[in-house]
């Protein structure tokens, strides 16, 4: 396996300590060649389903043929493994006949993040970092925290003062990070980590390859659990794009290597207040339409600015998908939907729901489609949201 620039495609050495191209300082990704057989690939990651040891359990790692590998330390806390939840409430809400949520929230620490950050830390440890560091909008600095201390590394986390939901705030606190508050948003904040110099640090947001690949994972895990038959599409929030992004290289690399015959297409779902890919898809344009000052009440996509937008935008080609904004309102009446059908996610998450009522009613994604909503964040991530959205309604 090597990196390779999505850009020029310039190529360099997995371990090289790098986030962008030398050359063109565009993104990186990681070059993947798997010798063996699908039916073999299929049949030993079910076998490990069976397996005590760490490396197994891990719904990750398990999966790690597609994975870099050669570490002497995997810092794995059986991430992933997480289930497939029939929506029935909520299903009949969006106009589905059929509705499967994939909830990430069910995670170590309660977010998607936990899939990318246990190969990014032992990344971080194979190369002795010693300071771990992330910008966030408080679920990456989380798992980053929490994953670092598992480890025995010092993390730093930089955080869009005002702007994070208190209990992601206090999972940093509770796992020892360092909180550096940033007068800004998560742009911004991102910016400001991207300026320190110090090389004993190692950066881990999602423009971290390695990230990428953890994250990818989570295609493998369900493709796994739905016996290798492809739903028609997969639908998830888009903030920085990391995760659409490793979505669409999962689905890339599984059908290039014969794992699945069919393609699903890959929905991405924004907030109306935060929306540069739902407008440079709009504009058709080659520059990303960065919004200058994103809102929205899903704090965890508050992001103007996205960093993997070139990435995101090839996977919505490859996929033959597409991406819509949603209002705020849409957002808290689809959370609260997901809420009533016993599942709950946090509010990010349930842009997901708010947006296939959206191209359910347009006429879009016909009844019988068979979907998978990916919830990324668990319900406990902003109780704050909660009680004051229901506390409005009880107000109406
Ligand atoms: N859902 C949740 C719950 C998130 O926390 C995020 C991103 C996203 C969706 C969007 O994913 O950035 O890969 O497009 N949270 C980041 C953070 C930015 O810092 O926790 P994305």
């Amino acid at each position: 396996m090597h990196l390779r620039c999505i850009q020029c495609a310039a190529t360099y050495d997995l371990h090289e300590r790098l986030l962008a191209c030398k050359r063109c300082a565009d993104l990186l990704e990681m070059v993947v060649e798997v010798p063996h057989a699908p039916q073999e690939l299929k049949r030993g990651w079910r076998e490990r389903r069976m397996s005590n040891a760490a490396c197994d359990r891990s719904g990750v790692w398990r999966f790690r043929e597609f994975l870099p590998g050669g570490f002497s330390r995997l810092v794995t806390m059986a991430e992933g493994n997480t289930p497939l939840v029939a929506a029935q409430r909520s299903g009949r809400w969006a106009g589905l006949y059929r509705l499967e949520y994939k909830h990430l929230g069910w995670n170590p620490t309660g977010s998607f993040k936990d899939l990318g950050m246990t190969v990014g830390v032992t990344e971080a440890l194979q190369v002795g970092a010693k300071i771990v560091a992330c910008a966030s909008t408080g679920n990456t600095a989380a798992s980053l925290a929490a994953y670092a201390a598992y480890a025995g590394m010092a993390a730093r986390v930089y955080l869009p003062a005002g702007m994070v939901s208190m209990t992601k705030v206090a999972q940093s606190i509770d796992y020892g990070a360092e909180l550096v508050q940033i007068d800004g948003n998560f742009d911004q904040a991102l910016e400001t980590m991207l300026s320190q110099t110090d090389s004993r640090i190692y950066f881990l947001n999602s423009i971290n390859p390695f990230r990428i690949e953890g994250q990818k994972t989570v295609i493998f895990e369900l493709m796994d659990q739905l016996d290798w038959r492809p739903p028609d599409f997969i639908v998830c929030p888009g903030g920085n794009l990391g995760n659409s992004s490793a979505f669409g290289k999962a689905l890339q690399e599984l059908k290039a290597h014969g794992l699945i015959d069919k393609v699903p297409r890959l929905v991405v779902v924004q907030a109306a207040g935060a929306n540069p890919l739902y407008r440079t898809w709009q504009a058709q344009s080659d520059e990303l339409q960065v919004v200058a000052n994103p809102e929205t009440v899903a704090t965890a996509i508050r992001i103007g600015n996205p960093k993997s937008w070139k990435k995101a935008l090839r996977v919505l080609r490859f996929t033959d998908g597409f991406v819509l904004d949603v209002t705020d309102e849409e957002i808290g009446e689809a959370k609260a939907m997901i809420g009533r059908d016993g599942i709950g996610c946090e509010p990010a998450s349930a842009t997901t729901l708010a947006g296939l009522r959206k191209l359910v009613g347009q006429g879009i994604v016909d009844p019988e489609a068979r979907v998978v909503a990916i919830l990324t964040g668990h319900v406990l991530k902003d109780t704050d949201f909660i009680i004051k959205w229901h506390g409005r309604q009880d107000a109406k």
